[in-house]
C-alpha cells in the first residue's frame, strides 16, 4: 500500500492538538522500545486501547469491551523521552456499542514542538458482569 504522501505527513506535523484535555497522558520508557530504539507499536496500541475505553466506560457507566480496531494509523515515531498524549472522543453510539476516535500527539525538545503521531478508531461493547452485551443507555 502506498505510505502517507509528504504533504499529509506535513500536514498531520504540524497540526495542533485539541483544545481539550487528553484522557491520558504518559511519557514512554526506555524499557517500551522496539529493536531499532523507536517506541514499540504495540506500547502505543496498548496505550490506545486505554485511553479509547475512558469515554466508553464514563458512557457506558460500567464496563466496557473492546470488540474491534476500526483503523490504525502510525503517522510518526514515538521516542523515548516524549510526552504523549491520548485525546479520545466518542463519535458514535449504539444499542451496545461505543466508537471512540483516538488522536495521539507527541511533545518533544526544547523549545518542545507536537507532533501527530498515530489515529485510531475502536469500538467497545457495554458488557454486563456475565460479559454479555448490555444496552448502552437503558431501553
Ligand atoms: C464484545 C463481545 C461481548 C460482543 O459480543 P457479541 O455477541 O459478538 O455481540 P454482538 O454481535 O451482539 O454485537 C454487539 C455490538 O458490537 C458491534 N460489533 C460486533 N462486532 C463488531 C466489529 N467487528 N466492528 C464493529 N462493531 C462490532 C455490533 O454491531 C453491536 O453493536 P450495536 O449493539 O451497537 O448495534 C464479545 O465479542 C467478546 O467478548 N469479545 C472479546 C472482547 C475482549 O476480550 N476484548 C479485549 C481484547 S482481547
Amino acid at each position: 500500500m502506498a505510505p502517507d504522501t509528504a504533504s499529509d505527513d506535513t500536514d498531520t506535523a504540524t497540526a495542533p492538538p485539541p483544545e481539550r484535555e487528553p484522557a491520558l497522558r504518559v511519557v514512554p520508557m526506555p524499557s517500551d522500545v522496539n529493536s531499532t530504539g523507536d517506541i514499540f507499536g504495540g506500547w502505543i496500541m496498548s496505550q490506545v486501547d486505554i485511553a479509547g475505553a475512558l469515554p466508553a466506560i464514563r458512557l457506558a457507566r460500567g464496563r466496557v469491551a473492546t470488540v474491534a480496531v476500526n483503523s490504525f494509523v502510525f503517522k510518526q515515531p514515538v521516542l523515548v523521552g516524549d510526552v504523549v498524549s491520548f485525546y479520545a472522543e466518542v463519535v458514535r453510539v449504539g444499542r451496545t456499542s461505543i466508537t471512540v476516535d483516538v488522536e495521539v500527539y507527541a511533545e518533544r525538545g526544547m523549545p518542545a514542538t507536537v507532533v501527530k503521531v498515530t489515529e485510531a478508531t475502536l469500538t467497545y461493547v457495554a458488557v454486563g458482569p456475565d460479559r454479555k452485551p448490555r444496552a448502552v443507555r437503558p431501553e
